[in-house]
């Protein structure tokens, strides 16, 4: 698998999120590193766990920034974040049974899920939070 880098383009103009986005790519690519290495039978276990307690914890703090009341996409972009930990989590439960099957392609489909999530669905967090400021208290 090709490392994934992050593109100034993905930004949502939200320091904090943004900063989570890069630290996300960045566990992606260093799962895939643990599994390419020499103690993958015993890393990459972990380090897919970690993956996926970040991921949770990550939508989690973009939920908390969320009015439900004023973010009309409120709805659609929870889904997506259930949507994305279930496939996580799947993953991780398949693979805890027993060896890590099909790691190559469940990365590659996290790439591709995340850049789709972040580009369509984040961004219109982004210029959620962006009125927000604006608006006078
Ligand atoms: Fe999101």
């Amino acid at each position: 698998m090709e490392t994934v880098q992050w593109l100034d383009s993905m930004s949502i103009g939200d320091a904090e999120i943004d900063r989570q986005h890069k630290q996300l790519l960045q566990m992606i690519n260093q799962t895939w590193e643990t599994a390419q290495g020499k103690e993958a039978d015993k890393q990459t276990g972990v380090a897919l766990r970690r993956l996926c307690d970040y991921v949770i914890e990550h939508f989690a703090s973009e939920e908390a920034l969320m009015d439900p009341d004023a973010y009309p996409e409120y709805d659609r972009h929870v889904q997506e974040h259930i949507e994305g930990s279930m496939r996580a989590l799947d993953f991780l439960e398949a693979a805890s049974e027993g060896r890590v099957v099909g790691l190559e392609e469940f990365l590659a489909f996290a790439v591709e899920w995340v850049r789709h999530h972040i580009q369509e669905t984040d961004k219109t967090l982004g210029e959620f939070l962006a009125r927000k400021r604006a608006e006078p208290l």
